[in-house]
């Protein structure tokens, strides 16, 4: 196992109901004044929104609210939230929603805690110091943000879809309720599914020669849990056991736990964020769209580990090729993120992008890699071969 750090300081209450603990929750924190902050619409709809000042007041915490948060989040919203920080004193941040609304909240905890623009922050100029505490009462499935170290904020000004790492964001607690997600529409959930899938790939595929057996385990039987419930809740919404399934996995995907003596390759993120940046793609179903694409170009940088996917994972039988069972692998993949009714190609998806426009993302995009280090022609070759 290469050295790691695991760091999870978020404390989980997990089960149907559980957002009734909220005010019991804020309050140990012993804050003057929280913020709580939501997306466009779907807390106030659920009734989610008035059982948590509900709980805020009984606790007898005091708070203001800022909603409107978009999905691939914006950084002019979190300006606003840190102006409102500092204007009404605030001191703890409850985000309540999904990875945008949590990732929002970090945002609004950073900037609110340190001197100058925030941004910086997200363009790797300068690192925090502090963060407001944030708590989170989770609403979808999906991103991991309840656990997470990260933020991923937009800025319109120019397309930037940035992320900023650091422990400092990680929730105080994280409230999960699978039930919540009752009212989310299919395709979210199915996208929720892909990003949890895919925070476990990005960590299973690397090049690194020690050994993660323990950890691999552990990927393996997340990655078949979430495809077995994926498939529960395309052909039943309301299943209750899955979604709780679900709900876990995906903090357990991102809280750094499937990564453990390894390495990861994020390049798939950071290819898709680039689309997320330009197109404004809902986050799963753009990874779902060029996964394969990557997977195809880059399999012979550690071979072993997609015949081992294809054939614990995918429950491909070996052939006498790897290069046959690897794409019996990948094959099997896109068959289930059709079947979830998740596109397989940037057509699909519903964007086509032009060679110019391929061209600037494959230059925005981060590089790096550890399966295979992408250059420039690398990025632009899987873009072209995910157009469809
Ligand atoms: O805004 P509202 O009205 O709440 O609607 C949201 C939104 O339209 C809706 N929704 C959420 N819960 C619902 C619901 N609708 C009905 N019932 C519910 N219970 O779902 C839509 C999507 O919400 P969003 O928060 O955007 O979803 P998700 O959790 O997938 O977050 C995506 C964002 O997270 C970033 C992505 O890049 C993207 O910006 N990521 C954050 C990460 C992190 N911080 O660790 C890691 C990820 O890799 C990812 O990059
Ligand atoms: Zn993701």
């Amino acid at each position: 196992m290469k050295e790691f750090t695991y760091y999870t300081p978020t404390k989980v209450v997990f089960g149907v109901g559980t957002e009734a603990q909220v005010g019991a929750l804020v309050r140990e924190q012993h804050c003057k004044k929280v913020l709580i902050h939501y997306g466009g619409g779907s807390v106030q709809r659920s009734g989610l929104l008035d059982r948590i000042k509900a709980s805020l007041d009984a606790a007898g915490v005091s708070y203001v609210e800022l909603g409107g948060v978009v999905p691939n989040p914006h950084l002019d919203k979190a300006q606003e939230g840190i102006a409102l920080c500092r204007q009404e004193g605030v001191d703890f941040l409850l985000a309540v929603g999904g990875g945008s609304v949590i990732d929002s909240a970090k945002c609004i905890g950073y900037g609110a805690a340190n001197e100058g623009d925030v941004w910086d922050f997200y363009e790797g100029k300068r690192t925090p110091t502090a963060c407001l505490p944030v708590g989170a009462v989770l609403t979808i499935a999906a991103a991991g943000s309840e656990m997470s170290n990260s933020s991923v904020i937009t800025n319109t000004d120019g397309g930037w879809k940035r992320d900023c790492s650091n422990d400092l964001s990680r929730p105080v607690f994280a409230v999960m309720d699978p039930e919540l997600t009752m009212t989310l529409p299919d395709y979210q959930t199915a996208s929720g599914c892909v990003d949890i899938m895919m925070h476990t790939m990005e960590r299973y595929f690397n090049s690194v020669p020690e050994n993660m057996e323990l950890t691999d385990g552990i990927s393996e039987a997340l990655m078949r849990t979430v495809m077995a419930n994926a498939r529960i809740l395309h052909a039943d919404p309301k299943n209750l056991k899955a979604r709780s399934e679900i709900m876990w996995a995906g903090s357990l995907a991102h809280n750094d736990l499937t990564g453990c003596g390894g390495e990861g390759d994020w390049c798939t993120h950071r290819l898709e964020h680039e689309m997320g940046g330009m197109f404004d793609v809902t986050h799963g179903a753009g990874l779902a769209a060029i996964w394969a694409s990557w997977a195809r170009h880059v399999w012979t940088g550690a071979p072993q580990r997609f015949v081992q996917f294809a054939t614990r994972v995918m429950g491909v039988e070996p052939g006498a090729a790897d290069a046959d069972t690897v794409e019996r692998g990948i094959q099997a993949l896109e068959q289930f993120y059709r079947e979830i009714d998740m596109p397989t190609s940037m057509a699909e998806l519903g964007i086509a992008p032009t060679e110019d426009q391929i061209r600037t993302m494959a230059e925005k995009c981060i590089p790096g890699g550890s399966v295979k280090s992408l250059t420039l022609e690398d990025r632009i070759a899987i873009y072209t071969a995910a157009r469809g």
